[in-house]
């Protein structure tokens, strides 16, 4: 039997919310062996994060997957000691408080290293380790504005938007968290190196993708204003009605998909004026109004044929429901139906990358609060019975 891509890798989840915790998700997608230690009695918030059914998260199952859930409260003495049992038999410490609380409650990176000097760990927080801000609280959303993506994102003439519904700024850092982390481990194991911190916040993953406006500032001397889509770099570009009323995008990012339009569109007349992405940004207007009207003029099924065939990339704006139905998805197993105790089954994403030789696996979804607290305290860390339960009794798992 294959190996999963990170077997042997273990790590302890010590994070809440979304970001950290989602890192520590796709460790586990791909063979981590992931213990999600949370409070006693209340767990992780994302637990309660909607939309809910009957009062039930619907998020949780995917957000758990594949972790195992045990118990342990850092306020208590009995329950450092314990963490730090955990600590020892570790890879990966992945954590989101806020800078300063793990030292405050004594078992911070230092501490840590006493009992286990190769222990790597990843911290998530608002603005990073270090800073002004080091210490402040910090959500997706006001860490997205302070990354400058809120204030690109909407129209110029009216008030800012989110951009996509959901906190952007958080799944990015947690990806940030995964690449971080996988390359202290290389570091560690492979080139025999030291065992390091990675500092990730959740805004610098969100500056990293405005590369082209940093310059644009520093070069142009442009402050960039929010557009509702990527303009100044491309055109044709934008999102489309057709004649049917269905919503689609079109980009000419190079210019030989451009000249493929020129085809699909049969207007060979454009090239000796247009051919060049410069010489169409300097008068978008007479192609954009044209590609406007030829979209418009026909279905969606009509243009997609057309701009299939001369190789120019379009996509209709797709909904969920459209996802749930579509062929690519499918064929790829992009949806997953995952048994679980509270909904029978639930659909969640699959896991990605698609790795060739050790694909990743969802094994079960997001587990009840504690409910590998014995197979954890027992196997990882050889308590009793007895010393299991008394630490339940004393509320300290
Ligand atoms: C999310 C955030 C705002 C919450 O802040 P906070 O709860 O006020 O403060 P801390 O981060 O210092 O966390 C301490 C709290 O963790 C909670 N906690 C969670 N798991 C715990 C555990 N196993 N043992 C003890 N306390 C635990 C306790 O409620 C504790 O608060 P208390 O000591 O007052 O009882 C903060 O953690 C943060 O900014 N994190 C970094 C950014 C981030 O990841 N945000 C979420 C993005 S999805």
């Amino acid at each position: 039997m294959k190996r999963a891509a990170l077997e042997g890798v273990r790590v302890l989840d010590i994070a809440t919310v979304i970001a950290a915790p989602w890192a520590a998700g796709i460790m586990a997608d791909f063979g981590a062996e992931v213990i999600k230690v949370e409070m006693p009695g209340r767990g992780d918030t994302s637990r309660n994060l909607g939309p809910l059914k009957d009062g039930v998260s619907i998020r949780w199952p995917a957000l758990g997957r594949n972790k195992k859930s045990i118990t342990l409260d850092f306020h208590y003495e009995e329950g450092k000691k314990v963490f730090l049992e955990l600590v020892k038999k570790c890879d990966v410490v992945i954590e989101n408080f806020k800078t300063g609380t793990l030292d405050k409650w004594g078992i911070g990176v230092d501490v840590m290293r006493q009992v286990n000097p190769d222990i790597i760990v990843t911290h998530v927080t608002g603005y990073g380790q270090t800073g002004p801000n080091k210490n402040l609280a910090g959500l997706g959303m006001p860490l997205q504005a302070f990354s400058g993506m809120t204030y690109l994102c909407g129209y110029p003439d009216r008030p800012p938007v989110q951009g996509p519904p959901m906190p952007l700024a958080d799944y990015v850092a947690g990806l940030y968290a995964v690449i971080g982390t996988m390359m202290a481990l290389y570091h560690r194991d492979f080139l025999k190196g030291k065992a390091q911190e990675i500092d990730v916040s959740l805004y610098e993953g969100l500056f990293r993708m405005e590369e082209s406006f940093v310059a644009q500032l520093d070069i142009l001397g442009i402050n960039k204003e929010r557009t509702p889509v990527s303009s100044g770099a491309s055109c044709p570009i934008g999102i489309f009605k057709t004649g049917d009323n269905q919503w689609m995008t079109l980009v000419c990012s190079t210019n030989p998909v451009f000249d493929h339009l020129c085809d699909a569109m049969e207007r060979p007349d454009w090239l000796p004026k247009y051919a060049k992405a410069k010489d169409r940004l300097a008068d978008p207007t007479p192609i954009m109004d044209a590609v406007t009207k030829w979209i418009g003029e026909q279905t969606w099924e009509e243009v997609k044929a057309k701009c299939d065939k001369a190789g120019v990339p379009v996509c209709k704006v797709m909904s969920m429901k459209d996802i749930f139905e579509d062929p690519q998805y499918a064929a790829r197993n992009d949806i997953l139906e995952v048994p679980c105790e509270e909904f029978g089954t639930i659909k969640m994403p699959g896991i990605f990358p698609v790795l060739t030789e050790t694909p990743g696996e969802v094994k079960w979804a997001g587990p009840k609060l504690g409910s590998y607290n014995e197979d954890v305290y027992k196997n990882i860390l050889g308590m009793t019975d007895e010393e299991i339960a008394g630490l339940k009794e004393r509320k300290i798992i």
